[in-house]
């Protein structure tokens, strides 16, 4: 047995004011509040105001979870920030938001996973903390995907969403109940294009002649994606289980990436779960990538739906593709 453990002591959120509901959309290309309803369980998603940055979203999420900790920001030895829209390409969103937080006590880095960039981030900060690297670690998942998303392309559009969610990790006596007891990360590169954002970056840099190319907004096969989700998912959440030693029966709540509905609900039968251990709220947010699982966990632990001593399964899948689960003891 390790030492050391990682144990979940603060848990944090934000989502921006602005609401973009189904209705919205019906304005903006050729579809409408049922199909989107149906087809992905989405009702409205939220969008941060012009200017502000991932980071600011961010900022609000780890203040929450830093004051459920206890701690200050100088309290704070790493930060690991999921994101795919970094406020700039350089320097990282992490630094960024360390000097808005005034944590200069931290080194502070982004993880890339695309959607499963809060997972990798705990599994990261998980295994800082069990080789004794570092003690109190703040591990974020926030997006501004309101900035990379088509609005012309009603394949996508009407998927995507803003927010931001974080927890502090901290150290404790490996012996004790709590804590991050198994993890799984994930990734197949083989399947990189079916979600992929194909210009923008060092291959199709964007130059004055094709700042309007379409190629600057995140692409996604939906269907093909769609399949290898619920498989990704479903087997990541068992391999989860299995390394924790915890049963799937055992498990109090799943809180899976946010994506669609119908993901979602195939995840709870082939995990034979019942429905109401799987915490669902796409309605109200759409996807929004690292920063579902993260925001999904603050509702429900604000709530009551969770508490200490609960068994939670987190469990995302995203572009890559990467994937993962976290089984963690409150
Ligand atoms: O977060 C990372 C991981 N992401 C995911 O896991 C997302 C996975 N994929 C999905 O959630 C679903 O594939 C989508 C929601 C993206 C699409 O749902 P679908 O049931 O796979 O639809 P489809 O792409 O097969 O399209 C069915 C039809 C098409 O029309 P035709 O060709 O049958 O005439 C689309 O053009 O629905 C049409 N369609 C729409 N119609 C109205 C696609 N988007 C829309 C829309 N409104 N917004």
């Amino acid at each position: 047995m390790n030492n050391v453990k990682a144990v979940i002591t603060g848990i944090g959120s934000y989502a921006p004011e602005r609401v973009m509901s189904n209705s919205d959309f019906e304005k903006l290309v050729d579809t409408s509040d049922e199909w989107i309803r149906t087809r992905t369980g989405i009702s409205e998603r939220r969008i941060k105001a012009d200017g502000a940055g991932t980071s600011d979203l961010a900022h609000e999420a780890s203040k929450k979870a830093l004051k459920r900790a206890g701690l200050e920001p100088e309290d704070l030895d790493l930060i690991l920030f999921g994101t795919v829209t970094p406020d700039y390409q350089v320097p990282s969103a992490a630094c960024i938001l360390q000097e808005k937080m005034g944590a200069f006590n931290a080194a502070a880095m982004d993880v890339g996973a695309a959607c499963a960039s809060f997972i990798f981030g705990l599994a990261t900060g998980s295994a800082y903390i069990s080789a004794g690297l570092y003690e109190r670690i703040l591990v974020i998942g926030a997006e501004s995907l309101s900035t990379i998303t088509d609005y012309k392309d009603r394949s996508t559009c009407v998927l995507f969403g803003d927010g931001a969610g974080a927890v502090v990790l901290e150290s404790r006596n490996g012996s004790t109940k709590e804590g991050i007891l198994g993890t799984v990360i994930r990734t197949d590169g083989r399947h990189s294009k079916l979600l992929w954002i194909p210009a923008g970056g060092s291959v199709r840099p964007v130059r004055p002649d094709n700042v309007n190319d379409p190629g600057l907004f995140l692409e996604m096969a939906g269907n093909e994606v769609f399949k290898l989700a619920v498989r990704a998912m479903c087997s990541a959440a068992e391999e989860a289980c299995r390394r924790a030693d915890v049963a799937i029966e055992d498990v109090d709540l799943v809180i899976p990436h946010q994506a669609n509905i119908r993901i979602i609900n195939a995840l709870t039968k082939r995990l034979n779960l019942p429905e109401d251990k799987v915490f669902i709220n796409i309605e109200k947010y759409g996807n929004t990538s690292s920063a579902s699982v993260p925001l999904a966990l603050d509702e429900a632990y604000s709530s009551g739906r969770i508490k200490a001593g609960d068994n939670v399964l987190m469990v995302a899948f995203g572009g890559g593709m990467a994937w993962g689960a976290t089984l963690v003891r409150l």
